[in-house]
């Protein structure tokens, strides 16, 4: 809701598109980074942001987007001090990709593990919701898609937080959260991204998104 605060840790792609684009929504935004120095010109340039230290912004407002790589979420969450999160709803919008090798990723674990489980493990008093994941930070905040903009798949174990997630896509223009249940089910969210990448090099497009159709 506009004039509230969210903490964003993660200065890469995803941090910034958020950023800017919760700020545009009238959100006062804190991103979180190892080296504030690397985004302060960034930052100094869009109104409504600021920049700290991951645990300043795992401190920032009642919400915190988790938005870095998914092979150092556990140093992240250390660095910026899990204590903090507590109470909080934390969004993850992180994948366990594994890049090495030639083609396109695949998955540094699945199928029986996911980073939203580990998320919510580590973070055992915050209310983590899988979100963001499956979607370009291009299509984050006020996506525009070619066709109908389908709802975010959301996933997570607390319900008011899901409640309030989908309130909150709704104000950064999206139709909804299509909720497929607790975070464990963040294992198939995750799942989905290496399939998002092969189908986006088919179609030479990173705009798009998976929608459920019957
Ligand atoms: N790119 C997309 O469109 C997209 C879409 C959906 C989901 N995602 C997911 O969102 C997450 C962020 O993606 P991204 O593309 O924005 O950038 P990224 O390159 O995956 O992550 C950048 C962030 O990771 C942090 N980081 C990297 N190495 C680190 C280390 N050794 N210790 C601590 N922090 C480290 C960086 O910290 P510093 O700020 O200190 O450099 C930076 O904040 C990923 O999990 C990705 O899979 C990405």
């Amino acid at each position: 809701m506009a004039g509230e605060r969210i903490g964003i840790l993660g200065s890469g792609d995803v941090g910034r598109a958020l950023a800017a684009g919760v700020a545009r929504h009238g959100w006062e935004a804190r991103v979180g980074t190892r080296s504030p120095g690397k985004v302060q010109r960034w930052a100094d340039g869009t109104e409504g942001v600021s920049v700290g230290s991951f645990a300043e912004a795992a401190g920032y407002g009642d919400v915190a987007v988790l938005a870095v790589r998914g092979d150092v979420v556990d140093a992240v969450l250390d660095l910026a001090g899990p204590e903090r999160f507590a109470g909080r709803l934390v969004l993850d919008a992180t994948n366990p990709l594994d890049f090495a090798g030639d083609g396109p990723p695949h998955l540094l674990f699945g199928a029986t593990d996911s980073l939203g489980e580990r998320v919510q493990a580590r973070l055992p008093d915050a209310r983590v919701v899988k979100c963001f994941n499956t979607v370009s930070n291009a299509q984050m905040v006020d996506p525009e898609f070619a066709d109908d903009t389908p709802p975010m798949f959301v996933c997570g174990d607390d319900p008011d937080a899901k409640a309030r997630t989908e309130q909150i896509l709704v104000e950064l223009g999206w139709p909804g959260a299509f909720d497929v249940g607790g975070i464990e089910s963040a294992r198939y969210l995750e799942a989905l991204v290496p399939l998002w990448v092969r189908v986006g090099a088919e179609l030479d497009t990173w705009e798009h998104a998976f929608a459920v159709v019957r």
